[in-house]
């Protein structure tokens, strides 16, 4: 759930300075379901006295939010994580609900982004019947489960590096009655070449370095098969760097598909390229 904070400027009215109404957040990211949420927000330094003011705004914009936890800095580490400042204390493992099915997560500690829902629902409905599936960066596995959902792939391998993720994967699997995926806990480059020549579609989620393992990705690939490849672009020309980074490793490769996931940063879009090896 990605909220539309509109509302929290308004709530802030009276509270935060007019001059500086304009710095409040306009959404924030909940993660979580009835059972309960965390939600997620930046705030800027120039509203640090008020941080405990917004948070309360947040929580009480949805009744089922449990802890208000303050982003510090971008995504850093080798597993993807944000720091967090906590501003309203409360449980961060949380069952998280999208197009039905539920994913366990604490995103304090793996990585999860529930903006990325729409992406995880346009991979799934190209799944074709009976393919196996090659889930690289599976992190909680969220894509493996929307595939499991939406499609009928014959197998899903997932593999993830943070024991958290595998942790929560496995349990996602279970949570959702899903018997076809398997979680492997390792590290892609020491696990994706026993794989070689298997699969027919390989998920690279890995946005900022996906593209060292792109020459793997191909190598998993039966032929007919295809990568989705994450990458991150400029906004003025968000596909030319990925489709570059295509073409140098597989010429003969054709590019089905070009897609704008979500903003990343200011001005940088993460994007997602569907890349056919003939
Ligand atoms: C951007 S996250 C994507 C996670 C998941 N696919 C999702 O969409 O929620 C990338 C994940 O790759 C994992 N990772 C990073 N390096 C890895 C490696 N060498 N082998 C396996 N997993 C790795 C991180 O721990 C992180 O969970």
């Amino acid at each position: 759930m990605l909220e539309e904070a509109v509302s929290l400027k308004r709530r802030l009215d009276g509270v935060v300075p007019p001059e500086l109404l304009e710095k409040v957040p306009t959404s924030f990211e909940v993660i979580g379901s009835r059972a309960g949420a965390v939600a997620i927000i930046e705030i800027p330094p120039e509203l640090e006295p008020y941080k405990y003011a917004i948070a309360k705004a947040v929580a009480e914009m949805n009744k089922h939010v449990r802890a208000v936890l303050r982003k510090v800095g971008g995504r850093s580490g080798e597993y993807r994580l944000y720091s967090y400042e906590t501003l309203i204390e409360g449980p961060t493992e949380v069952l998280h609900k999208e197009h039905g099915y539920y994913i366990k997560v604490d995103p304090t500690k793996v990585f999860f982004s529930s903006r990325d829902q729409t992406d995880r629902l346009d991979v799934a409905r190209r799944v074709g019947e009976g393919e196996r599936v090659l889930y690289l960066f599976a992190g909680v596995g969220p894509y493996a489960v929307a595939m499991a959902k939406f499609a009928k792939p014959r197998a899903i391998v997932a593999v993830e590096l943070n024991p958290w993720g595998f942790k929560y994967m496995v349990e996602n699997f279970r949570l959702n009655k899903i018997k076809n995926a398997v979680a492997v806990h390792g590290d892609v480059a020491v696990v994706a070449p026993l794989f070689k020549r298997r699969y027919d579609r390989v998920l690279l989620t890995l946005p900022l370095g996906a593209y060292r393992y792109l020459p793997l990705a191909f190598e998993c690939l039966e032929s007919g098969g295809v990568v989705h490849f994450y990458h991150l672009g400029r906004e003025e020309d968000p596909f030319s760097e990925a489709a570059e980074i295509v073409k140098n490793h597989c010429p003969e490769c054709r590019i089905m598909e070009r897609r704008v996931v979500r903003d990343y940063a200011p001005g940088v879009y993460k994007v997602r390229l569907d890349v056919y090896k003939p």
